[in-house]
C-alpha cells in the first residue's frame, strides 16, 4: 500500500518533469503587447498626431518590410496585409510553394484578394466574380463567363509587388522612386531550418519608425534605460526597485555605417550581467542593420550561438509593428528562451520612452553623441524626392 503510494508519486513526478522539459525544449514561446482594440489610445493618438504638422520626417522609408511569417502564409491560402498606407494580398501557390504579393483591392468591382480569395497554382481568384490574376505579373488570365478578355485585359492589370522570402519571414520591397532592391542576406542555419524558432515577441509601437534603429546608436540610454536588473521588470517608473540592485547590467555599444553595402550598419554590442561586484553573464553580440525594416542580432555565448530576427513594419504614419523572433539548434531551446525573457524586458522599455516621446528633428547633442550624428546622416538616404509626407499618408487614413 505504502509501497503503492511512493511508487505513483514517483510516477506522476517523472512525468510532470519531462513536461516541464519538454515545454522548455520544443514549445515556442510567444508575447504580445499591442493595443489595437484599445479605442481610447487610438483616439488620443489620432489627437497627439493634429499637432505634430511638418515637422515630421515621412513616415513610410524606402526598403523592405516584413509582412507576414512563412508559416502564417500557407500553401494555398492568401492573406489581406494592411500597412506602409497599402493593401496587400500575401499568397502561396498551391504547387510551387512560392509566395507572391499584389495590390489587395480588384481592379473589377474592388473586391479584397485577402478575403476569401482563391489560390490556384501561380494565380489567385477574386472572391467576388473568380476573375483570376497571375502572382509573378498580375496579369489578369481569365473572367470565367466573358470571352472578350482581350478588350478588359489592358485595364485589369493588377499592381504586382517584388517580395521575397527568406530566413523564415515575407518581405515586400517598398521604394518611392522603384529602384532596384538590396539583397536581403540570407543566414543558413535560420533558412535551412537547423535553427528552431523558440519563440517571438511582438509590440506595437506609437513613433516615429526612425526612433527605433535609432536606439542601436543611442549609447548613453543604455545604462539608463537597460542598466537596472531586468529583474526589476519592463515597467520604467518601478525598475529601480532597490530589492533587485543586487543585480545589474553593463553596456558598451559601438554603431559605424557599412561602407561596402550603403543601406547597412553594424553595431558591436558587449553586455555583462554583474551581481553585486561580480561578472555573472557576458554576452557580445554582432547586430547587422539592414534598412529601416530589418535587423539581424547574432549572440555568442558560450553554449553557443542565438540569432535574433527584428523586423519593423509601419501600419500607420506613428504606429508600427516590432517583433523580434529567437532562434537556435533545437537543445539550446532553455537558453533561447531565458535571452527572449531578457531581451523582451528591455524592448519593453524602450517602448514605454518610445511610446511617450515627441520626435525631435534637431536634438541637442555633445559631442560624445557622435554616433548619434552619424545615425541621421546614414538613415535619411531612406527618404527620397517621392516620399510620402506625413500629412499625405495621414490623409488617406481621413475617411
Ligand atoms: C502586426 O501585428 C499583429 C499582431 O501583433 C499581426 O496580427 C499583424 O499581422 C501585423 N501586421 C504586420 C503588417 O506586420
Ligand atoms: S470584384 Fe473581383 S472579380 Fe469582380
Ligand atoms: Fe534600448
Amino acid at each position: 500500500m505504502c509501497a503503492e503510494f511512493w511508487h505513483n508519486l514517483y510516477t506522476f513526478i517523472t512525468v510532470a518533469l519531462l513536461g516541464v522539459l519538454y515545454y522548455i525544449l520544443f514549445v515556442p514561446v510567444t508575447w504580445k503587447d499591442n493595443d489595437a482594440n484599445d479605442k481610447k489610445s487610438a483616439i488620443n493618438r489620432a489627437r497627439r498626431l493634429r499637432k505634430i504638422g511638418t515637422k515630421l520626417l515621412p513616415p513610410f522609408p524606402n526598403g523592405w518590410y516584413k509582412l507576414a511569417t512563412s508559416k502564417e502564409i500557407k500553401p494555398g491560402t492568401a492573406k489581406h496585409i494592411a500597412c506602409i498606407g497599402e493593401n496587400f494580398v500575401v499568397f502561396r501557390s498551391t504547387d510551387s510553394k512560392k509566395t507572391f504579393v499584389l495590390d489587395a483591392y480588384c481592379p473589377h468591382m474592388g473586391a479584397n484578394l485577402g478575403v476569401g480569395g482563391i489560390v490556384k497554382g501561380d494565380c489567385i481568384e477574386c472572391p467576388f466574380h473568380q476573375w483570376k490574376f497571375d502572382g509573378e505579373s498580375g496579369s489578369l488570365v481569365n473572367i470565367p463567363y466573358s470571352e472578350s478578355l482581350s478588350e478588359v485585359e489592358k485595364f485589369a492589370k493588377i499592381r504586382k509587388w517584388t517580395s521575397k522570402e527568406v530566413n523564415g519571414l515575407v518581405f515586400v520591397w517598398y521604394h518611392r522612386e522603384n529602384e532596384e532592391p538590396w539583397e536581403i542576406p540570407v543566414i543558413d542555419e535560420v533558412d535551412n531550418g537547423r535553427f528552431v524558432c523558440h519563440g517571438w515577441n511582438e509590440f506595437r509601437v506609437h513613433s516615429h519608425i526612425q526612433d527605433i534603429p535609432e536606439n542601436g546608436a543611442d549609447i548613453a540610454h543604455l545604462a539608463t534605460v537597460h542598466g537596472s536588473n531586468i529583474l526589476g521588470g519592463a515597467d520604467i517608473n518601478n525598475m529601480r526597485n532597490s530589492w533587485f540592485s543586487f543585480g545589474s547590467h553593463i553596456w558598451n555599444a559601438k554603431w559605424s555605417s557599412n561602407t561596402y553595402f550603403k543601406h547597412m550598419a553594424t553595431v558591436k554590442l558587449t553586455h555583462i550581467y554583474k551581481l553585486l561586484s561580480f561578472k555573472l553573464i557576458e554576452i557580445d553580440a554582432d547586430i547587422d542593420q539592414i534598412g529601416p525594416g530589418y535587423v539581424t542580432l547574432v549572440l555568442k555565448l558560450i553554449f553557443g550561438k542565438i540569432i535574433i530576427l527584428q523586423t519593423l513594419t509601419p501600419l500607420e504614419p506613428l504606429v508600427q509593428n516590432l517583433s523580434h523572433y529567437f532562434y537556435a539548434p533545437w537543445y539550446l531551446g532553455w537558453l533561447a528562451k531565458f535571452i527572449m525573457y531578457g531581451e523582451t524586458i528591455n524592448v519593453a522599455r524602450d517602448v514605454m520612452i518610445w511610446n511617450s516621446k515627441e520626435f525631435v528633428r534637431n536634438p541637442l547633442l555633445p559631442k560624445e553623441e557622435k554616433p548619434l550624428k552619424m545615425f541621421r546622416s546614414w538613415y535619411s538616404q531612406f527618404y527620397s524626392e517621392n516620399s510620402k509626407t506625413f500629412a499625405q499618408a495621414h490623409e488617406t487614413l481621413e475617411w
